[in-house]
């Protein structure tokens, strides 16, 4: 046992592998990584351990198919489901990932009642419930990943298009991580400077459009899966604002409790984001429009949530 902190990955596939990764090869924590498949997790942690040398961290990576060596993990990360099939219908994936998040999320909370928990796993914000009630955790240690990710997805799309760096642009997507997902550019800027200021308003509502279908896009370019690396990036960039108590202003998917007008319900809003998790609802006044396009994001948020089995 070393005195690093420790995060578990359930499901150790394209994101949980690459998360897993990324942790490690940080140095910041060390990596427990789940999966159902017998193996699987064993040789991908192996896999990861044996790059450490050349990489030069110190963290320990392991693969487990037994809780029992999750225990006591600080962040617990979920990324285990399936993808929707053809044929499926959305109502069946939300059946099958509730019962994936709600067993994986049950057996992780009790060998670790302490973690944070960050779940990735779609349809995000409805996974959300799921592993807040088996978990039976305070909303402060149960956030989704989503807007990190999708504000991500912006940021490069408005550097691409202005031709600056990446490291200079700042973005707020807030609501379900969904095509209803609301963009704010108004908030979103180059420099400090809003884009609404930057670009014509028709190539503003362009790049907000390619950020709500970004994961689309990338599910028809790889025919076979969905998006692996920003995913993985995202939830990188939530673990170390926890672990390293930094107090980052992301937006994350969190059971509201009144803010922004809306109560018991999960949805993507700016937080504070600290040791305990999430520290502080960060609320910010919305113009008409937005608030509009922010009450039929969270609406659609909830018409799929009342679809959960019970
Ligand atoms: N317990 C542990 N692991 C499981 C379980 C379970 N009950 N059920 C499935 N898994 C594992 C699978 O074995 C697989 O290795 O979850 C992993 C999922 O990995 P991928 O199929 O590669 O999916 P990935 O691209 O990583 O996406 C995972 O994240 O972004 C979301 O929409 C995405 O919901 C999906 C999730």
């Amino acid at each position: 046992m070393s005195s690093r902190p420790k995060v578990t990955v359930i499901g150790a596939g394209n994101v949980g592998a690459t998360t897993a990764q990324r942790i490690a090869e940080s140095g910041l924590a060390d990596v427990v990584l789940v999966d159902i498949v017998e193996g699987m997790p064993q040789g991908k942690g192996l896999d990861l351990a044996e790059a450490a040398p050349v990489v030069g961290h110190d963290a320990s990576v392991i693969g487990t198919n037994d809780y029992a060596e999750t225990a006591g993990s600080d962040i617990v990360v979920v990324t285990s489901g399936i993808p929707r099939k053809p044929g499926m219908s959305r109502d069946d994936l939300i059946a099958t990932n509730a019962g994936i998040v709600g067993d994986v999320v049950k057996a992780a909370a009790a060998a670790s009642p302490d973690a944070v928990l960050i779940i990735v796993t779609n349809p995000l914000d409805v996974m959300c419930h799921v592993a807040m009630k088996a978990s039976g955790f305070p909303r402060e240690r149960v956030l989704g990943m989503a807007g990190v990710l999708d504000s991500a997805r912006f940021r490069a799309f408005i550097a691409m298009e202005l031709g600056v760096s990446v490291e200079d642009t700042h973005a707020f997507v807030l609501g379900g991580h969904g095509d209803t997902m609301v963009p704010l550019s108004r908030y979103s800027t180059v420099a400090g400077v809003p884009i609404t200021e930057l670009l014509a308003p028709e190539r503003v509502a362009a790049l907000e459009q390619r950020t709500a279908s970004g994961g689309a896009e990338i599910v028809a370019l790889l025919k076979t899966g969905s998006a692996f690396y920003a995913p993985a990036a995202a939830t990188f960039e939530m673990v170390d604002a926890i672990l390293r108590d930094r107090k980052r202003v992301l937006p994350c998917a969190t059971y509201l409790e009144g803010e922004f007008g809306i109560d018991g319900l999960f949805v993507g809003v700016p937080v504070v984001l600290g040791r305990s998790g999430m520290e502080r609802v960060f609320e910010i006044t919305l113009t008409p429009e937005e608030r509009a396009a922010f009450d039929r994001s969270a609406a659609a948020v909830r018409e799929l949530v009342a679809a959960l089995p019970a």
